[in-house]
């Protein structure tokens, strides 16, 4: 990150630096600024606890005085929510909601809070900044509410509205590339969604645009996502291909209409792609391709056997 001279007035607090993006953005904006991250249940060295159904951001944010708080705490698993949809709209929305009305009259805060591409309904794809969004899930329905609350509340902020985030490392269990690899290497079958268009975007090029846009003051809205925009069953062809390269698998490998696939989560919607335009212009910052990071991922992964 460059640029950093009048940065260091910056005094940033983390909701949800113990999660899968807040950890790794805690580590990435702590080299720059002072910075303070929270956990819930997952304890991590250095972070704070805090609930946002018990605990208060107003105090929180007055005793560190901080001036950017990053909202990126919340249920987030799409079979979490269903199982309980009474704990995710508390977490998600009632409570983030209420603390938010705490904080709103100080007006030196900026409020930078993580949105999805859920928000759209999935029947176009490529959404841009200005598409209308109409959720038709609990989830995304959730974050529409808490973006409108916070333009119409907080002179100073900034939405992102992310599309899937992966990541390359080995032992990321739940992520894209690596959830595929387990199943292959295990023989098990692998589902893949035929009709669900998404924009993923790799942690490394995620932190690099939030570093850039909080570092250049940015404000309003930005999708986050890549340039490959695909099928699901498309990224998992070209992760395939290379599998193919190192291993064999005896997984039958099933390409399915999403609905089938997630019949739990029925209302998912389909076409989430992103574009991206406006970040990139921005930032300065191009995101790599799937296919380089699935590059990186077996190079790592054959360079450790090697050890
Ligand atoms: N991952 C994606 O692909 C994606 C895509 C679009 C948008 N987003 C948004 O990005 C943000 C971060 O996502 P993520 O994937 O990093 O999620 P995650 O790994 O599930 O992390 C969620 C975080 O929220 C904390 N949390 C849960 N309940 C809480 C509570 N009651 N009070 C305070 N903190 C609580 C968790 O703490 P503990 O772990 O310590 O319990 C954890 O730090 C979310 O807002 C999500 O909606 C993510």
């Amino acid at each position: 990150m460059n640029n950093l001279s009048n940065q260091n007035n910056k005094r940033i607090l983390i909701l949800g630096a113990s999660g899968k993006i807040g950890n790794t953005l805690y580590h990435s904006i702590k080299k720059h600024y002072y910075t303070v991250g929270t956990y819930f249940n997952n304890q991590r060295k250095e972070l704070i606890k805090f609930d946002i159904n018990k605990n208060s951001l107003f105090k929180l944010i007055k005793k560190k005085s901080i001036s950017h708080v990053i909202l990126c705490q919340g249920i987030v698993n799409f079979d979490q929510i269903s199982k309980d949809p009474k704990k995710a709209e508390d977490t998600n929305l009632k409570s983030l909601i209420k603390q938010l009305k705490e904080i709103k009259d100080n007006n030196s805060i900026n409020v930078i809070f993580f949105s999805s591409e859920s928000i759209f309904d999935g029947n176009v794809g490529n959404y841009t900044e200005e598409s209308s969004p109409n959720p038709i899930f609990s989830y995304g329905n959730q974050k529409l509410v808490i973006e409108n609350f916070i333009k119409s509340n907080f002179q100073n902020h900034l939405i992102l509205r992310l599309s899937k985030v992966y990541d390359s490392e080995i032992n990321e269990q739940k992520s894209l590339i690596v959830n595929w690899f387990n199943l292959l290497k295990n023989s098990q079958k692998v589902e893949v969604a035929i009709d669900n268009f998404i924009t993923p975007i790799h942690k490394n090029d995620l932190m690099e645009f939030i570093t850039r846009l909080i570092t250049k003051d940015a404000q309003g809205t930005y999708n986050i996502s890549s340039d490959d925009n695909m099928s699901r069953s498309n990224f998992f062809e070209i992760f395939y291909e290379k599998y193919c390269l190192y291993f064999n698998t005896k997984s039958l490998i099933e390409k399915k209409q999403l609905n089938i696939i997630s019949k739990k989560n029925a209302n998912i919607p389909k076409k989430t792609s992103l574009d991206n335009r406006k970040v990139k212009q921005f930032t300065g910052h191009t995101p790599k391709s799937f296919s380089h990071y699935c590059d990186i991922f077996f190079s790592n992964l054959i360079a450790n056997d090697k050890k």
